[in-house]
C-alpha cells in the first residue's frame, strides 16, 4: 500500500512509471474539473469525510477533518477471489484475464467507459444541493458522496489508462469534459442528465440510481476481466453508504411527515412546513422509473453477448447451479392486442431482466421500511413502488402506457393521471421552497426527521463540517 504517492494505490503504480506519469498527468484536469464542477461554494471548509485507505475489510477507511480538493483520491483493487477462474459463460473455467482479450477490447471499453461516466454525472448533478443541506449531518453525507464518485472515476480511469492505451487516455480525457445536462456535451446516460435541485431527488437518486450502480457494479465484480472484477469490487465497499444515505433520507423525510400530518388540523403536512406523503409518492414513482431504465432492454442480445463472453455475470453468480445458462428460458410480460401476455424468452436473452428482477425486490425490501415507519405513527396512508411497466421511455414499454400497478391503459388515461402520479410543475416549486439551510450543528430543517445515529460512533451534534472563516477552530 501506498499511501504517501502522488496517488495513493495498492496497484504497486511505481513500479510502473509509464502508467503512473499518464495519471499524473490526467490528475490536474481532474481536480480541475472537481474546483469547476464539483461542490459549489464549500471547496475551503473542512469537512469530516472518510478516505479509503486499504482493501483490509475491518479497516480499510479513515475519518478525519479535510477539504475536499485535498482528499486522496486513491486506486484500490481488492485480492483476487474465484480461484483466478471465469465463473459463468462459454469461458467458464478457463483462467481470468490480466490482460484485455483482443476481441473483446471495444465492448470492454465501451462498460468502462459507461460505467466511468455516471460517476462524475451524479456529482454535477448534485453540485448545487450544500447550499441547501437541512443540517450538517446531511451536508456532510452529500461531500461523502460526492468525494467517493470521484474516486470511482479515478478506478475506471485507472483501468483505462492501464489496459487500452491512446484510446483510453483519450476516453479519460472525455470523461472530464462531457457534462451533465449539456446540450452539446452531454452525459452518456439520459438519468445522469437529469436536475437535482432538491434534497427530496437526492435521497432519491442514492436510493434508486445509485442502487441500479450496485446491481451493474456487482455483476461487473463477476468479470472474467480481473482487474475490472477487483475494482468494482472496492466500489461496492464505498457504495454502500450512498444507499444507506438514500434509504434512510427518505424514511427520515416519511416520519417527519407523519408527524406534521398529524400536527395539522387538517392532516395536511404540507401546511405544516413538510413534504406530504402522496408528494413523496410521486417522487418514487418518478425516480423508480427513471432507475429501472438503466437496466437496459427486457430482451436483449447484448446482454446475452456480455455473459456468454464472460465480461458481466449475474448478481452473485455464486448462488445460480449453473452458470451457463444456456438451458432455462424466463417469462418476459409483452403487451399483445392491448393485453398483457407472457413470453418465454431464452434465459441469456432476458439477464437484464434477471438483474432487474434483484433490484425490484431490494427496492420492495426499503419500501417495505418505509410503510413501518408510517404504520409506527398510526397512519393508514402506504407507500408502493410503481410497475417496472410504468412511464418508460427505454425497453419494450416504451412508448406504450401502464398505470402505476402495470395495468395497460391509453395515452389519454395516462395524461389524465398524470398530474397524480408525477411530480407537477407546482410540486417541484413547492418541495423547493422547503429547501432552507440549516447550519447550526444537531439542527435539522423543519421537513426531516434527525438520523437516528451519528456517524462513526459521532453523536449528532458532531460538528461534521467546519466553515471557512467560521471561527477560530475552522483552521
Ligand atoms: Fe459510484
Ligand atoms: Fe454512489
Amino acid at each position: 500500500m501506498s499511501l504517501t504517492d502522488s496517488i495513493p494505490n495498492n496497484v504497486d503504480l511505481a513500479s510502473d512509471p509509464k502508467l503512473l506519469r499518464a495519471l499524473e498527468k490526467w490528475q490536474p484536469s481532474f481536480l480541475q474539473w472537481w474546483r469547476d464542477m464539483g461542490p459549489d461554494g464549500f471547496q475551503e471548509d473542512l469537512i469530516w469525510l472518510r478516505t479509503a485507505v486499504s482493501v483490509d475489510p475491518d479497516g480499510w477507511a479513515h475519518y478525519d477533518y479535510v477539504k475536499m480538493p485535498d482528499y486522496r483520491w486513491g486506486i484500490f483493487l481488492t485480492p483476487q477471489k474465484g480461484g483466478g477462474m471465469i465463473k459463468f459463460g462459454d469461458q467458464q473455467g478457463k483462467p481470468t484475464w490480466d490482460q484485455v482479450p483482443g476481441e473483446l477490447r471495444g465492448i470492454l471499453r465501451r462498460i468502462i467507459v459507461t460505467q466511468a461516466d455516471t460517476e462524475p454525472a451524479s456529482v454535477e448533478q448534485q453540485r448545487m444541493l450544500g447550499k441547501t443541506a437541512p443540517s450538517l449531518y446531511d451536508m456532510r453525507a452529500l461531500f461523502q458522496v460526492n468525494v467517493e464518485e470521484g474516486r470511482h472515476l479515478w478506478a475506471m480511469v485507472h483501468l483505462l489508462h492501464q489496459y487500452f492505451g491512446k484510446d483510453g487516455r483519450e476516453e479519460a480525457e472525455g470523461l472530464l469534459e462531457r457534462r451533465s445536462g449539456d446540450k452539446d456535451k452531454p452525459r452518456i446516460l439520459s438519468t445522469f442528465n437529469e436536475k437535482t435541485e432538491e434534497w427530496l431527488s437526492f435521497f432519491m437518486f442514492t436510493m434508486f440510481t445509485d442502487r441500479d450502480g450496485k446491481y451493474q457494479l456487482a455483476s461487473l465484480a463477476e468479470s472474467g476481466f480481473d482487474p475490472l472484477a477487483r475494482a468494482t469490487q472496492f466500489m461496492l465497499t464505498e457504495e454502500a453508504f450512498h444507499l444507506f444515505t438514500g434509504e434512510t433520507g427518505v424514511d427520515r423525510v416519511v416520519k417527519r411527515s407523519c408527524e406534521l400530518t398529524k400536527q395539522d388540523p387538517n392532516g395536511d403536512a404540507r401546511a405544516q412546513g413538510g413534504i406530504d406523503l402522496p408528494t413523496i409518492q410521486k417522487w418514487i414513482n418518478f425516480w423508480f422509473s427513471s432507475a429501472v431504465e438503466l437496466f437496459g432492454g427486457e430482451i436483449s442480445s447484448n446482454a446475452a453477448d456480455y455473459f456468454a463472453t464472460g465480461l458481466k455475470g449475474r448478481y452473485k453468480e455464486d448462488k445460480y447451479a449453473d452458470h451457463r445458462a444456456l438451458e432455462g428460458v424466463y417469462s418476459v410480460d409483452v403487451l399483445e392486442n392491448g393485453k398483457l401476455a407472457k413470453r418465454e424468452v431464452a434465459l441469456r436473452n432476458a439477464l437484464n431482466e434477471v438483474l432487474r428482477d434483484e433490484y425490484v425486490d431490494d427496492c420492495e425490501r426499503a419500501v417495505r421500511k418505509w410503510n413501518k415507519t408510517i404504520e409506527a405513527a398510526g397512519l393508514e396512508y402506504r407507500l408502493a413502488l410503481p410497475s417496472r411497466r410504468f412511464n418508460r421511455s427505454m425497453g419494450m414499454y416504451a412508448g406504450l402506457h401502464f398505470a402505476l400497478t402495470g395495468e395497460p391503459i391509453t395515452a389519454e388515461e395516462f395524461e389524465g393521471k398524470r398530474s397524480e402520479w408525477l411530480p407537477t410543475p407546482e410540486d417541484r416549486a413547492f418541495v423547493k421552497s422547503l429547501m432552507v439551510p440549516v447550519t447550526e450543528p444537531g439542527k435539522f430543517a423543519n421537513w426531516i426527521s434527525p438520523p437516528a445515529q451519528g456517524v462513526k460512533g459521532t453523536p449528532i451534534e458532531f460538528e461534521y463540517v467546519k466553515f471557512h472563516g467560521a471561527g477560530g477552530d475552522a483552521e
